[in-house]
């Protein structure tokens, strides 16, 4: 407790008791007019009295009449123990956004900002801050502080009610000077939620992870296939050519693979502005379905056009909604029914806040999505089945770059599915001004 850590000087003792004396002197001048009218009334003795009064003055110097301390609130100033850190200390900690405690050099909570009571709770007079953060580490440190000088980090994981990642620094605070008193008077402790930064952290490491296991999967095919034509296969005419076939699809994979990332950081820098031209969707759709001709004879697919009547012109960017009708009919050419259709409709829908918009929906009638896959399909490098995705060609980040395209418009991507029932993929986005034509090559 406090008391163990003040001066332990004669002077310093009396000049403690006085104080506490002086801070219980209300209660005593009651007490001695109490002794009084006892004297006056009952016949009580006036030794008994004065002995009473004197008995009670002797408690309270000895602490025995000092008050409870307080949470929030008024300072905390029982006679002897420390000054509590001034309304500029606490001032200091209601500014941080981070939940902070000051404990007294025992960890027992003095007072606590509000970020600590919204995220952990209101305090009550005098509990261990071991109440609110049952985590060892920080307990172990908020010790280790209280003796010394240090400041100290500690790490730690909630899982309850969800899980987060802590960072806590603690500090100890001394009023005055240091002789003679093992503990800090005060401890400072700020937890930093670090959860998200965690979370970001892992998408970058795995990102890295994943786009070079992506790169290097061609470029170990191609070595190997270097490697045959320099030796065993040196003379061999038949597999020269075959093998030199696949070499170069598996170089065509790490250029698509290459210009989606590229393409993918671009859009990521432009995030934060809205593209503002005035693109006919109309013909994007039309220019896709030209594109893609030669895939959807491949595959045996019908393409389908719904463009109701009317202005199709939409606030954007032409080649980049571009590149999202494309991955979206490709998708369904892709992953729909061999010899199915793909329905592609354009129509005008209201927008969540009433605005003016179009909705363009790329339908497909193949085996659909099963639930669990839903959320995560537009991750970077989510595929449902890895091997079905490479055959045809995919790199796994269209869906990624839909989504980032679509956001920077500030449109609405939706993807609906069920299982055996074939996929939907719709992108909602602002009409342009009415009076805007489209500006476009053609
Ligand atoms: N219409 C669809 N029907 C069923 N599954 C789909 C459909 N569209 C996408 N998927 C699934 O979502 C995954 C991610 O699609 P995405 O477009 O991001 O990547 P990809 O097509 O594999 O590669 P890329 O688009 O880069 O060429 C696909 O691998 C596939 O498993
Ligand atoms: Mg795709």
């Amino acid at each position: 407790m406090a008391e163990t850590d003040e001066d332990d000087r004669p002077e310093g003792r009396l000049a403690r008791m006085l104080g506490r004396v002086r801070s219980s002197r209300w209660l005593l001048a009651a007490a001695a007019g109490l002794a009084v009218l006892a004297v006056a009334l009952y016949e009580v003795p006036p030794a008994a009295a004065l002995a009473g009064v004197v008995v009670l003055a002797l408690v309270a110097a000895a602490g025995g009449l000092a008050g409870p301390a307080r949470i929030r609130g008024k300072p905390v100033r029982a006679a002897g123990t420390p000054v509590w850190p001034d309304t500029g200390m606490k001032l200091l900690v209601e500014v941080m956004e981070d939940p902070c405690f000051i404990t007294d050099g025992t960890g027992i909570v003095r007072y606590q900002n509000n970020a600590a009571t919204e995220r952990f709770g209101a305090g009550r007079t005098g509990d261990p801050l071991s109440f609110k953060l049952r985590v060892p580490e920080l307990l172990a440190a908020l010790e280790r502080v209280g003796r010394g000088d240090t400041v100290e980090t500690v790490r730690f994981g909630e899982r309850v009610p969800t899980e987060r990642a802590w960072v806590a620094r603690v500090a100890g605070i001394r009023m005055g000077k240091r002789e003679g008193r093992p503990r800090a008077d005060f401890i400072f402790v700020r937890l930093h939620d670090e959860t998200e930064m965690m979370r970001v952290e892992r998408m970058r490491v795995d990102f890295i992870a994943n786009a070079s296991h992506e790169l290097r999967t061609p470029l170990a095919s191609l070595t190997g296939f270097i490697e045959t034509l320099l030796g065993p296969a040196r003379k061999d005419e038949v597999n020269r050519e075959r093998f030199l076939k696949i070499m170069l699809e598996q170089a065509g994979r790490m250029a698509r693979l290459i210009d989606d990332l590229l393409s993918l950081s671009r859009i990521e820098m432009k995030a934060h502005v809205r593209p503002e031209a005035a693109v006919d969707l109309a013909r994007i759709v039309d220019q896709v379905v030209d594109m893609l001709g030669p895939l959807a004879t491949e595959t045996g697919a019908t393409i389908r056009r719904a463009v109701a009547d009317g202005g199709h012109v939409v606030r954007g960017d032409r080649d980049e909604l571009i590149q999202v009708t494309a991955n979206l009919v490709e998708n369904a050419l892709k992953y729909g029914r061999d010899g199915g259709l793909v329905e592609i409709t354009l129509a005008a829908e209201r927008g969540p806040d009433g605005a003016d918009g179009r909705l363009l929906t790329v339908r497909d009638d193949g085996p659909g999505i099963p639930p669990e896959h839903l959320p995560r399909l537009t991750e970077r490098f989510y595929r449902i089945d890895a091997d079905q995705s490479r055959r045809r060609k995919g790199t796994g980040l269209g869906l990624a770059i839909v989504k980032h395209i679509v956001a920077r418009h500030r449109g609405r991507l939706t993807i609906r599915s069920k299982p055996g029932e074939g996929a939907s993929f719709s992108v909602w986005l602002e009409a342009a001004k009415a009076a805007e034509a489209p500006r476009e090559a053609s």
